[in-house]
């Protein structure tokens, strides 16, 4: 008899057959984790908008290091949260006692394994909480990009010397990748990778991150330089100028509701892609399943595996460490 309709169930009838033919998986070694580190010593303080996590001292966070290690994650993106602010984020140039820096001479010394990857801002050292230096336009305070291109080349510099495997710059200031490159190749660091936040939409998923790295804008926000999560198409002109910038990995965040970006960016260019499942998108699922309203375990695993069949190679998450994600 001649077949009337597709039989398409049949392969997805039992798990043997199934597992066949899966196209997308996950593991560890394609998650990244990100760390607070907070000034001071002792520190471990729980952050109440992101359930299950942390912000650690220095001293503190190389054994949690050491039991991510255990677990078999690969790589760790570091925030800095340091004991003063000012008006230009001094602290975050700081080779001796800046937060990261010496973050990142424990956690080398102590988890070796462990790739190390920098965020690179001022949002979290200034008293403004803007990402980096502000000048009056207009009657406006603004941000000025190339006097900030300059302090984020400084800032690049003293992670590499404190030891850092890749920078990560967040701020979306424009011509930030090239500066640091040049910067620096000029001071032979030529081997150290950038990972470009290249599609960072000014996103309100953001929301819970502003208490675990302590800070948020004191005024305005960050459209004027954040993407407009209306928009499409200037994330492919970000991406094409991040590449030609020099660029090492191309970053979409956030993830979750950002496929289509990801996506449009894997498609056009041959790049590495990470995407940034964000605080929001973290604190949302932890939040629903405290209410019982949702399988957290199997959710996490189906959020993580759509940004990856979206395109990403690379997944930014609070949930990289997390027991229950192979269990
Ligand atoms: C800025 C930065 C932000 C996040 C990462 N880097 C906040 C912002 O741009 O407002 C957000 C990450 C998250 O929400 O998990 N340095």
């Amino acid at each position: 008899m001649e077949e009337t309709f597709k039989n398409l169930s049949r392969l997805r009838k039992d798990e043997r057959i199934r597992r066949l033919v899966q196209q997308t998986t996950l593991s560890r070694d394609d998650l990244i984790m990100p760390l607070f580190i907070h000034h001071g010593e002792n520190v471990k303080h729980p952050i109440t908008a992101m359930e299950g996590q942390y912000q650690w001292s220095v001293d503190q966070v190389t054994g949690f290091a050491r039991e991510l290690v255990g677990r078999d994650v690969r790589a760790v993106l570091l925030f800095g949260i340091p004991a003063v602010k000012d008006p230009l984020g001094a602290c975050a140039l700081d080779d001796d006692d800046g937060v990261i820096q010496r973050a990142l001479r424990a956690l080398k010394q102590a988890t070796p394994e462990l790739v190390l990857i920098t965020d690179l801002c001022f949002c979290e050292y200034t008293d403004h909480g803007h990402c980096g230096v502000l000048v009056e336009r207009e009657g406006r305070r603004v941000l000025d990009h190339a006097a900030t291109r300059e302090r984020l080349v400084l800032q690049a510099l003293s992670h590499a010397r404190a030891g850092t495997d890749m920078i990560a710059p967040s701020g979306m200031i424009d011509g930030q990748v090239s500066a640091i490159r040049q910067g620096l190749d000029a001071n032979g660091f030529g081997h150290i990778p950038i990972m470009a936040y290249t599609a960072k939409y000014a996103s309100s998923f953001y929301g819970p991150f502003r208490e675990a790295a302590g800070g948020a804008p004191s005024f305005g926000d960050r459209r004027s330089h954040q993407l407009d999560p209306a928009n499409s198409d200037e994330a492919l002109r970000e991406a094409e100028a991040d590449i030609a910038e020099g660029a090492d990995i191309l970053m979409v965040k956030p993830a979750g509701y950002y496929g289509d970006i990801i996506r449009r960016l894997r498609d056009c260019f041959n790049l590495p892609i990470a995407a940034y499942q964000v605080s929001g998108e973290y604190a949302m699922i932890k939040a629903a399943a405290a209410r019982g309203r949702l399988d957290e375990a199997v959710v996490i695993r189906e959020t993580l595996l759509s940004i990856k069949r979206a395109g990403a190679d690379l997944i930014i998450t609070y949930f990289a460490g997390d027991e229950i994600l192979f269990d």
